[in-house]
């Protein structure tokens, strides 16, 4: 097995390249547009898993004022370079924080509460899950809704590409490219359980490694639906499908 460093961890790749590798992700399309269609431009909103501030700051633009909660000191960095980059007005409407979604209790609630681009899916199923949906109730007023964007079975299912196929190949800001391999993928079905090694490759303009990392990335699914209910969350609406590799599923409480 391949010694990987964990997702988002300081010095990582994938957090100094999250946001390269985000923006190319075409089936992210419409994700922020199906949030912002669950609340009126001005509500409060609490982002579980804020990473870079990707969704933050699209929703603060359009007047929402948004709390950021993420776990991951590397990430939490760059979301709070951008801020410090806003206008006045702009910034007053984001609040960033350091925290765990499984354990949070901001002692207030939100018209809205989302969990995008499969962070959710980031904790184990089962007790971090129904904490994660708890956390969630206990910022909604009754009525309140919280969306949470998760990976679909089937695409968890998929088999791995062959180690040395190039998966993602782009330009960098400032010349050189981004490739990554994905080096393991192993689907554990009982328990909803996909472990990936992806390999990001840094190189220069000219071709040559400048950086290699295996990062280690886990991801968990069961039916939220349970869990969820344990929390006092009921089902809202159909789930939105998103990029044909996830769904937003978007809860009540009760
Ligand atoms: C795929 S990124 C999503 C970032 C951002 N919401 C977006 O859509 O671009 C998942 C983020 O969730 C964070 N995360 C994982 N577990 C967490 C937890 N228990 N509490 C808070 N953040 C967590 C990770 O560190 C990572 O930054």
């Amino acid at each position: 097995m391949a010694q990987a460093r964990p997702y988002y961890a300081d010095k990582s790749l994938s957090a100094a390249f999250y946001d390269v590798v985000t923006a190319a992700d075409e089936r992210l399309a419409g994700d922020i547009e199906a949030y912002a269609g669950l609340a009126a431009p001005g509500s409060s909103v609490l982002e579980l898993g804020a990473g870079g501030g990707r969704v933050t700051f699209a929703l603060a633009e359009q007047g929402y004022t948004v709390t950021g909660i993420e776990i991951a000191p590397a990430m939490l960095a760059q979301a709070q370079a951008r801020l410090a980059q806003l206008p006045a007005e702009l910034a007053a409407r984001v609040e960033l924080r350091r925290g765990d979604m499984t354990a949070l209790d901001l002692k207030r609630t939100f018209d809205l509460v989302i969990c995008p681009y499969f962070t959710l899916a980031h904790v184990p199923a089962g007790t971090a899950w129904r904490n994660t949906f708890a956390t969630a109730a206990r910022h909604l007023p009754p009525g309140g809704r919280a969306a949470f964007h998760l990976p679909l079975l089937e695409i968890m299912r998929m088999p791995g590409p062959p180690k040395e196929m190039v998966v993602f190949d782009r330009p960098l800001p400032g010349g050189g490219r981004l490739q990554l391999h994905v080096l393991e993928r192993t689907f554990k079905a009982a328990i909803g359980r996909l472990d990936q090694v992806i390999e990001y490759v840094e190189r220069d303009a000219a071709g040559a490694v400048l950086r290699r990392s295996p990062e280690r990335l886990t991801f968990y699914l069961t039916d939220p639906e349970p869990l969820a209910a344990t929390a006092g969350l009921v089902r809202d609406r159909d789930p939105i499908p998103l990029g044909g590799v996830g769904d937003i599923w978007v809860f009540r409480r009760v």
